[in-house]
């Protein structure tokens, strides 16, 4: 079937008709075969030119780091995006695609983009406006490889370390998650002062399509098991883990993702009560709905075989596009039959592919397609650096600083005659940006551009200042005693989702170990790069002088350095509650207890005060 005849007098085609026009226009225009396609979002692996034209796919996304080669620039990017782009315009109708990645903490598929700090980390900012500058820097660097749409922000309330994803939520309180979703702003433009609730935004092609997930309670499953199931009232549901969505909605959030996690037994995917009569009706949601990664293969039975009823529940229930992402004939195929068959209806069909033109008409994709290429320079730019640094900065939390209450162990000398730096994180750029950091499960070393701890010591201490360092701490080196103190930098592994899933949560890597046998013999002070409070047993915060949690400080390490020696002060606050044992758990907010190693909003700060939210 050819392309439609260039009739470019269609409502649809003309930028200056109302949008629910140019939607109804195109709706009734197309053939069920073609708003099934809308509903298809497929991996980039899988999207061939015939494919995307044939069926009038509706989206392409990249898993976290898949993209044309191994340390590809960002034009190599845009022309990526761009040549499926070209695809979706040849199509009948030439609808245009939505090209979704996961920049959840700056675009961090790309090699050289800037990489900000893990949610958790900026929780502990509590600055909404820094964390809507992180979202316009972050457009930028999406928008300059040709993606328009982000997977984030993730604005999960974790109420249980022990979850793999806890360092993708900004706080266990939803008060400091209802703050950060400033980030929405960021992203997509500020809404105009007059703007109808619930309608999706997008201000221009220097913004993208957000993607507020995962709908809903994700971040409050039974033990924080990830994809578990979430034990709670509908009226705790909705004060704890739906509250943020309200703020994401008044900012014009236009996508929205379900959860694989269930709530009271339900699985999200196919929980018809909360993706439709809450998120649409009630809420008054109108962009559209995505599914997450394989998400109605997570509906099945263990055989795989009812994925046909998989399809008809999750889309039944609201789900409005399908992130398959490989077998898209199967899901295609299904979906046709279903409707076909009237197990789905065509109403139900219309209101999501209404709602993904919705989409698509606002973010202006109909006019500007393809990349905007002034862009490519902003991809890991100075500016956006300097932000990021910012970020670390202010995301550090000081949980120690001297065994003397009357004597501050930092801010340390920059220009003392010789000190010691040890330690997995010191030197370790993959360590310090954690996972969804050039592959889905990051990485180790250095895996892009960027500063590590090491590298901004080195850079801050003076011209005199000898710094030895060692990853591993040898024997001679700590029976030396002429060091003026000693940096320790130990903590997590990158990881993602369940497989960050852990009861234990101790220091790992041997972690523990090189801080006591250092700090028996140096002044220390211990960084601890982790997406969670780790356990600190009291005879090793006893023995050592000082401790900051950085959390996921990125590519910017600079920012550690700033404050270690003084140029800044300490702002961070913790985002969540810190245990004592894993025993203890769950324990957030909400729950009456006081028997915690640090409670949430703790910070010192160097000249000493406590700050507390
Ligand atoms: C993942 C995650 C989701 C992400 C999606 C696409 O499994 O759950 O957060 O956006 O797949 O990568």
């Amino acid at each position: 079937m050819g392309k439609v005849e260039e009739d470019m007098n269609c409502i649809y085609r003309d930028p200056n008709e109302p949008v629910e026009a140019r939607i109804r226009d195109l709706l009734s225009r197309m053939t069920l075969k073609e708003k099934v396609g809308q509903m298809t979002q497929i991996e980039r692996r899988v999207a061939t030119p015939d494919a995307i034209k044939d069926l009038s796919i509706g989206g392409i996304l990249s898993a976290c780091g898949s993209g044309p080669f191994q340390k590809a620039l960002s034009s190599d990017w845009a022309d990526l995006v761009d040549g499926f782009q070209k695809s979706a315009l040849e199509s009948r109708l030439g609808i245009p695609l939505i090209y979704g990645v996961d920049a959840v903490h700056g675009h961090s598929s790309v090699y050289g983009a800037t990489i900000f700090p893990h949610n958790i980390g900026l929780g502990a900012t509590r600055d909404a406006d820094l964390v809507q500058k992180i979202g316009e820097a972050t457009a930028l660097e999406v928008r300059a490889t040709g993606i328009q749409c982000t997977f984030a922000p993730c604005v999960a309330v974790c109420r249980d370390p022990r979850w793999g994803r806890c360092y993708e939520s900004y706080s266990e309180d939803t008060e400091i998650v209802r703050k950060m979703t400033s980030i929405v702003t960021g992203l997509q433009g500020q809404l105009p002062h007059i703007h109808p609730k619930g309608y999706p935004f997008v201000a221009g092609r220097n913004n993208v399509i957000a993607c507020a997930k995962h709908f809903v309670g994700d971040g409050g499953t039974d033990r924080g098991k990830n994809e578990g199931n979430t034990i709670l009232s509908y009226e705790d549901l909705e004060m704890i883990h739906m509250a943020p969505y309200l703020d994401c909605i008044s900012q014009g959030v236009s996508t929205i993702m379900a959860s694989y996690s269930s709530w009271n037994e339900c699985k999200l995917h196919a929980n018809r009560f909360l993706l439709t009569e809450i998120l649409k009706d009630k809420l008054g949601f109108k962009g559209f709905i995505f599914s997450d990664w394989a998400g109605l293969d997570r509906l099945s039975d263990p055989r795989g075989t009812n994925y046909r009823s998989c399809i008809s529940s999750a889309v039944n229930a609201g789900i409005d596009m399908v992130m398959v992402p490989y077998d898209f004939k199967k899901f295609v195929e299904g979906l046709i039959d279903l409707v076909e068959s009237g197990e789905i209806s065509m109403a139900r069909i219309d209101d999501a592919v209404e709602r993904i033109l919705r989409v698509k008409f606002v973010a202006g994709l109909f006019e500007f397609p393809f990349t905007n290429r002034s862009l490519l320079d902003t991809v890991g730019c100075k500016l956006h650096r300097d932000l990021a640094r910012e970020a670390v900065r202010k995301s550090l939390v000081l949980l120690k600083n001297g065994k003397d209450p009357k004597k501050s162990f930092l801010p340390l000398d920059k220009n003392a005659k010789r000190i010691c730096v040890f330690g997995t994180h010191a030197d370790n750029l993959g360590y310090q940006c954690g996972g969804w950091t050039m592959k889905w499960s990051g990485g180790n070393g250095r895996i892009t551009i960027g500063t590590t701890i090491l590298d901004a010591i080195k850079a801050a201490a003076g011209d005199e200042t000898e710094v030895v360092y060692e990853q591993n701490p040898s024997a001679d080196t700590l029976a030396r005693q002429d060091f003026s103190f000693a940096i320790v930098a130990v903590g997590e592994e990158p990881y993602v989702e369940g497989l960050g899933d852990n009861s234990e949560l101790v220091i790992p890597l041997n972690g523990t170990d090189i801080i006591s046998s250092v700090a028996d013999s140096i002044p220390t002070l211990v960084i601890l790069v982790s997406g969670r409070p780790l356990l600190l047993e009291p005879l090793l915060l006893d023995k050592i002088d000082a401790l900051i949690a950085a959390w996921l400080p990125g590519s910017e390490g600079g920012g550690i350095a700033d404050v270690v020696f003084g140029d800044f002060d300490f702002k961070g606050r913790l985002p969540v509650t810190w245990f004592k044992q894993v025993e203890q758990l769950p324990l957030h907010i909400g729950i009456d207890s006081c028997d915690f190693l640090f409670p949430l909003g703790f910070g010192l700060t160097c000249n000493k005060e406590r700050s507390l939210d």
